[in-house]
């Protein structure tokens, strides 16, 4: 039987491992979402992958709770980008890449969101392989049965 595991902190100083979780609905994944906030820091990158469904933009409405944004969080996946003020003069940026392909990528000049003031949540970040900084929260999720997700948090490249 699937079960929903309670989300522990993780701390950027121990990061290597992977933490798995199962949720049953998407409030449950929010709450994750929610969760991962507390160690969010100004520059992180939260790279999401999934298939469709799988509940990458609803883990992203529970990232985006947690920093106390009030909007609702569409999917930004005709406009590529939603930006959200955040404290600390810190924006969120919700980056959807669904529809887009490497070379216009470079056009489009979004590699401007990956700095150190902003927060941002990447759906679809296989789209721009080799364009994502080596340091990055990478968040897989995957469909089980009925509306149960996996979903697999690892810290790539964050100091031991
Ligand atoms: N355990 C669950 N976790 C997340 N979403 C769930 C869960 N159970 C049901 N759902 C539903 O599944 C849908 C997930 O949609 P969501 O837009 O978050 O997916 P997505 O991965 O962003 O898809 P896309 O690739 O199209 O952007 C929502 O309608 C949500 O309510
Ligand atoms: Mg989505």
């Amino acid at each position: 039987m699937v079960k929903t595991l309670k989300s522990k902190t993780t701390k950027h100083t121990s990061t290597s491992s992977k933490k798995v979780f199962y949720t049953l609905k998407a409030a449950q994944t929010m709450q994750i979402g929610r969760e991962l906030v507390k160690n969010l820091k100004k520059g992180d990158i939260i790279c999401l992958s999934g298939e469709l469904g799988a509940g990458k933009t609803t883990l992203v409405k529970g990232i985006a709770r947690g920093l106390k944004i009030e909007n609702d969080i569409l999917s930004p996946t005709f406009v590529l980008v939603r930006e959200y003020p955040i404290k600390n003069d810190a924006k969120f940026c919700h980056i959807d890449l669904y529809r887009i392909n490497e070379p216009q990528f470079f056009d489009s000049g979004m590699e401007q969101y990956f700095t150190d003031s902003n927060i941002c949540a990447v759906e679809w970040p296989e789209r721009i392989k080799g364009m994502i900084p080596k340091r990055h929260i990478k968040i897989e999720m995957k469909s089980t049965k009925n509306n149960s997700r996996k979903i697999v948090i690892s810290y790539k490249g964050y100091k031991q």
